[in-house]
Formats: C-alpha cells, sequence, structure tokens
C-alpha cells in the first residue's frame, strides 16, 4: 500500500500583478455579473472565456424557480462557446463574483459540476484552459482546469 500527495500548483495574486491579458479576461467576467438572473440567490456570477483566435464568450448565471433547472456562469459560457465557435480550443476561463454591493473579497470556487465540464472542454481541444478565480483581495489563478479536479474523469475512461 501506498500513500501519494497529491500537490496542486496555485498562484495567488493582486489585480496588479496580473497581465494585461489576465486583466482584460477578468474584467469581462467582473461586467458580467451584471446581467446574472439571480433573484433566488442574490449571488452574481460572471464568466469570461478566452478562445484561441481571441474571441471572448460570456456567461452568467441563469436561475429558475425549479432551483436545478438553473446553470452556473462557466457552463453557461463554456457550452455557448462549443456551440458557436466548435473549431476554436478554450484558452482561458475568468469568473467573477459580486453580492451585497461588492465583488467578493475572496475567489469565488467553481461547483464540481462546472469543473467536469471544464476537464471535458480540456479533452476535446487537448488544449489546457488557464483558469482565473477573481477576488477583490487576491485571485487565484491555475494553469489547467485539471489542476482543479485531480483523478479526472473523460472520455477515454470508458474504455476501461
Ligand atoms: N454559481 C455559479 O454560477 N458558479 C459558481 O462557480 C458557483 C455558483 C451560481 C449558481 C447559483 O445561481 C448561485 O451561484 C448560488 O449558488
Amino acid at each position: 500500500m501506498k500513500t501519494y500527495d497529491i500537490k496542486i500548483p496555485v498562484t495567488v495574486c493582486t489585480w496588479e500583478e496580473m497581465s494585461k491579458e489576465q486583466q482584460a479576461i477578468v474584467a469581462k467576467a467582473k461586467e458580467q455579473t451584471a446581467h446574472s438572473y439571480c433573484p433566488y440567490s442574490g449571488f452574481h456570477v460572471g464568466a469570461a472565456v478566452e478562445l484561441k483566435d481571441g474571441t471572448v464568450v460570456l456567461g452568467c448565471n441563469q436561475e429558475n424557480a425549479a432551483y436545478p433547472s438553473g446553470l452556473c456562469a462557466e457552463r453557461v459560457a463554456l457550452f455557448a462557446a462549443g456551440a458557436q465557435h466548435p473549431e476554436q480550443p478554450v484558452m482561458r476561463l475568468a469568473i467573477a463574483c459580486y453580492t451585497d454591493g461588492h465583488f467578493t473579497a475572496e475567489p469565488g470556487s467553481p461547483c464540481g459540476a462546472c469543473r467536469q465540464v471544464m476537464i471535458e472542454t480540456e479533452d476535446r481541444y487537448k488544449q489546457p484552459m488557464e483558469v482565473i478565480l477573481y477576488g477583490d483581495n487576491e485571485s487565484y489563478i491555475f494553469r489547467s482546469a485539471a489542476d482543479l479536479l485531480p483523478l479526472i474523469f473523460v472520455g477515454d475512461n470508458l474504455n476501461g
């Protein structure tokens, strides 16, 4: 029997420490929180996806009176990108959360279902996507969605 430690590299940084490209995609995610439809939680999440050709696709959470029918911002953005630009690999994803009149001080953390969809996207295009979780105090940057979901389940796993 062996026990392994799984180490996950995460860069913790301020807004000023981000590159111009990172700031640009985070700014889009922040803007997008204004369009969230979240009458039940009041928790506004904005997501912005940057594609290989530079196209930016936006998403925000869409809630529903039948709660499970709603969808998180990340999946709205990733599914829109897959539907509108199926040939374009996803290079970067940023999310920002806004509640009680301000952006959250600490980064929002994607739910398990969104992590699984990020993984499928990376597997589909054979392209890691940088994931930026924005917080007003500090942000977290992951080099790949796989770092957010160790021991992933992808299509190859179906082959036994
Ligand atoms: N939500 C997202 O859109 N993304 C996340 O990463 C976490 C949660 C949404 C779902 C729901 O509309 C609200 O935030 C509260 O959970």
